[in-house]
């Protein structure tokens, strides 16, 4: 579990800027509403747990139920439900915005129950796109500041065009701050024409127990099989790459490989896809599909090496940030923040998005000399304790939310 970012860090600054009264005469924490999309944990909705810990008192909004709602109510938030639960999936990121059309109804009343719950708080905090989009015309009806945690590469290979630019614009007329956790995702906004003056960038951070355990012992608890093995943790969909590893894999003989993870946000095609391509490549015996998991440190430190295979940038990568933590050598492509995490090559491997045979001669090489490696692998560690820890990002977070309400 994550730290906790101690109260008194925020009730130092409490005499500071715009005042709710406080019953003792000083001033009150903000409260911020959250505002979330979706009730599915992948990785924005992790670090959007982890980022509300400080935040016990706080609103979250949010369009549908789940996990996500179960997980904020146990960091004591408050949980409002939109009346219609909805997740919005109609709505397309490579879509047009006249999909939204049908919508117009649905959306409109979204936007009420977040003025609503806004006016409630000091401040909006939009996680992710869709709530953000939303949020935005909420957030001004009320009059409170806008925070949108963009986690999101705004490019074209993740987006269509129309949607690039109406996110870019509503953001620069009606955000106070974008974050976005990496350089990569804050050059795509500023090239999407997003106004440069918004952006920080707060990498994403979390907190891993490492098990003691050696991984021959892991691997016997886990049922995985003895030798060369390979894992890919990311959620499965076309981006992520799945593919090339399995492409890379049919070129590697005697190596074996988990594939965990589940397509959580419909690629259920992509999903069948893969499981025919391990197929038709003979490769059915030496990959496993394990599906969605909640052990990922564990099966992390249980293979030789973790690939992170996007085909397009990636905005962060929390996996590979866990694997550098769970100790464990790291393959990933080239593209989006790889590079800004893994300090170049630093402390891992680069290989081009799309390049199985290139993956297959990396896989080779590291699983050829272990030892080597082994040194570059500490250094892995020690970097993501240093850079990538949950504290440091909720320090960061609250710091620009107290900016944001003009606290600072
Ligand atoms: N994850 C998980 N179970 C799985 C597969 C992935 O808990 O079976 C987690 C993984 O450990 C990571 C997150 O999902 O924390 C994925 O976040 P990431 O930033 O890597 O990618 P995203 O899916 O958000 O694009
Ligand atoms: C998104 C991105 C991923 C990032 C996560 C948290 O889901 O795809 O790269 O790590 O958000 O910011």
């Amino acid at each position: 579990m994550t730290e906790v970012l101690p109260d008194e860090a925020l009730s130092e600054r409490e005499p500071i800027g715009r005042a709710r009264s406080a019953p003792s005469g000083r001033a009150a924490r903000p409260r911020v509403l959250f505002v979330s999309h979706t009730g599915t944990m992948s990785g924005a909705e992790l670090v959007l747990r982890d980022a509300v810990q400080p935040w016990t008192g706080s609103t979250a909004f949010l369009f549908e139920d789940g996990t996500l709602a179960e997980a904020l109510r146990g960091q004591g938030l408050e949980i409002r439900l939109a009346h219609r639960r909805t997740a919005l999936t109609a709505l397309r990121r490579d879509a047009s915005p006249l999909s939204a059309l049908p919508l117009l109804g649905r959306l409109g009343a979204l936007m009420v129950e977040i003025a609503r719950a806004a006016r409630r708080c000091d401040v909006v905090y939009a996680n992710s796109q869709k709530a953000f989009l939303l949020s935005a015309l909420a957030a001004r009806a009320v009059g409170r500041p806008l925070i949108w945690h963009l986690h999101d590469i705004l490019d074209s290979a993740h987006f269509g065009r129309a949607q690039r630019i109406l996110q870019v614009r509503l953001a620069n007329l009606s955000a106070a701050r974008v974050i976005v956790p990496s350089e990569a995702a804050a050059r795509a906004f500023v090239s999407a024409g997003g106004r440069r003056s918004l952006v920080r960038v707060v990498p994403n951070g979390l907190d891993l127990e490492r098990d003691p355990r050696p991984a021959a012992s892991l691997r016997a608890e886990l049922g995985l099989p003895a030798g060369p093995l390979v894992g890919v943790f990311s959620r499965i969909a076309p981006w992520k790459g799945q593919d090339v590893l399995i492409d890379a894999l049919a070129t590697l003989p005697g190596l074996r490989c988990i594939v965990v993870g589940a397509p959580l946000f419909g690629e259920d095609s992509y999903a069948a896809h893969l499981r025919d391509l391990a197929a038709a490549r003979g490769l059915s015996d030496r990959i496993l599909f394990l599906g969605q998991r909640d052990d990922v440190p564990r099966l992390m430190q249980a293979v030789d090496v973790v690939v992170h295979p996007s085909v397009d940038p990636e905005p962060f990568g929390r996996t590979l940030v866990e694997a550098m933590l769970a100790g464990v050598p790291v393959i990933a492509t080239d593209t989006g923040a790889s590079a800004e995490i893994l300090d170049g090559e630093a402390t891992g491997t680069l290989v081009p998005p799309r390049r199985p045979d290139r993956l297959a001669a990396a896989l080779s090489e590291l699983l050829g000399n272990p030892d080597a490696y082994a040194a570059r692998t500490d250094r892995a560690r020690a970097r993501a304790l240093s850079r990538y820890g949950a504290s440091r990002m909720q320090h960061d977070l609250a710091d620009l939310i107290l900016e944001a309400v003009g606290r600072t």
